[in-house]
């Protein structure tokens, strides 16, 4: 199968709505609906999360869903000296010394984990993606809790959340399946409660719920494409989350009046909400992975948004993404089935299976 037309399955199955509607406005570089702007012009998404003041913790935002889930003042919801306290601490466990100090955590388990392709047998990435993500997040909050265990507690969290943050008409006892699974989370990452409780359930939120969207989907791309001769340049990596661009919509609402910079330029008043489109801004709609001919890295960059709130946790992701492509490579994998998470907080794979060629 073509990798862009199976990896379209991932949007146009869970979120079909959503998907259509950018799709018929993405020729214009930002179009106004009501109160709300969506954004596709990749000027104009920097701008939307670096120039107009955001309102960090406004309901149906990244922010304010993490903040009323955990109880609040995590990276995403803070502003000022709080943020740069708190992101100092997280930019250190995550910056290169911290990177290679988990590295081995991950690599030991990918060994194990596709050793059966050497023997013709097939593996599902999604759930060694779980894993991957579950035992990294424990090591860095350096709780002892086993990476399955974490990574779906993780999962459970964030598929509520996201259940319980959709527009429209929603089951009731949603918000309560929300807090739930949020606890539960919280009571493996931080029994005792504690200051740093909100912070870790939210970090181990991020990490996992990410991770378990790009990597399947990587994979199958390159699979799909055979890009496995390019698995040693960190470009192969930088392009496949770029043409994925795992968090596609980043909804974010002002705080203040501004303008995007489009032609005939586009106001924002203060609490419009403004749909950030990762995907158009990444060319992900259209233009193929080249690791041979990779975009400037200030555009690849941008499927870790952009400004003070960038995501802290890029490099731990293009390393354990380049990791995965560089373990698979040797058995050169092809994709025998692929079923599509319909529930999931992010587009992602339910299980995307492979096996040697
Ligand atoms: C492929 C994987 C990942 C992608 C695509 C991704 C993407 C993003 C994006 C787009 C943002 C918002 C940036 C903005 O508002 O400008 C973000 C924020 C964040 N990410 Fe990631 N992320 C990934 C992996 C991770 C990992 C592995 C971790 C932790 C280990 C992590 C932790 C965070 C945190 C804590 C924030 C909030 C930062 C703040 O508000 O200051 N992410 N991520």
């Amino acid at each position: 199968m073509r990798a862009r037309t199976r990896d379209r399955r991932v949007y146009l199955l869970s979120h079909p709505l959503l998907f259509a509607l950018l799709a018929a406005t993405r020729r214009r570089p930002a179009v106004r609906l009501g109160r709300t702007v969506l954004v596709h012009d990749r000027e104009a998404f920097v701008a939307g999360l670096t120039r107009i003041p955001l309102d960090r913790t406004a309901a149906g935002t990244t922010g304010g869903a993490a903040g009323r889930l955990t109880g609040g003042d995590l990276l995403f919801d803070q502003n000022g000296d709080d943020h740069r306290r708190a992101r100092r601490d997280t930019a250190e466990a995550l910056g290169a010394t911290g990177v290679s100090r988990l590295r081995p955590t991950w690599t030991g388990l990918l060994n194990r984990c596709l050793k059966p392709l050497a023997d013709g047998a097939t593996v599902d990435l999604v759930p060694v993606a779980a894993e991957m993500a579950g035992l990294t997040a424990a090591a860095l909050l350096e709780v002892d809790v086993d990476g399955v265990t974490l990574a779906t507690a993780a999962r459970a969290a964030a598929a509520a959340a996201a259940r319980a943050h959709l527009p429209g008409v929603r089951r009731p006892g949603t918000a309560r399946a929300a807090r739930q699974a949020t606890e539960r989370l919280s009571a493996l990452l931080a029994p005792d409660g504690g200051d740093h409780a909100a912070l870790a359930t939210m970090l181990a939120v991020a990490a996992v719920t990410t991770t378990v969207a790009a990597v399947p989907r990587a994979a199958a791309w390159a699979c799909d494409a055979q890009l496995w001769a390019y698995a040693d340049r960190p470009a192969l990596a930088d392009e496949l989350l770029r043409v994925t661009a795992p968090t596609p919509l980043l909804p974010r609402v002002a705080a203040e009046a501004g303008e995007l910079p489009v032609p005939g330029g586009c106001p924002v008043r203060a609490g419009d909400r403004m749909l950030l489109v990762a995907r158009h801004a990444l060319d992900a709609h259209r233009l193929d992975p080249d690791p041979a001919r990779p975009v400037p890295a200030r555009i690849a960059q941008l499927a870790f948004g952009a400004g003070t709130h960038a995501c802290p946790g890029a490099r731990l992701a293009r390393t354990q993404l380049a990791d995965v492509l560089r373990m698979l490579a040797p058995y050169r994998p092809v994709v025998v089935r692929a079923r599509v998470d319909r529930g999931a907080a992010l587009p992602s794979w339910r299980s995307l299976v492979v096996r040697a060629s």
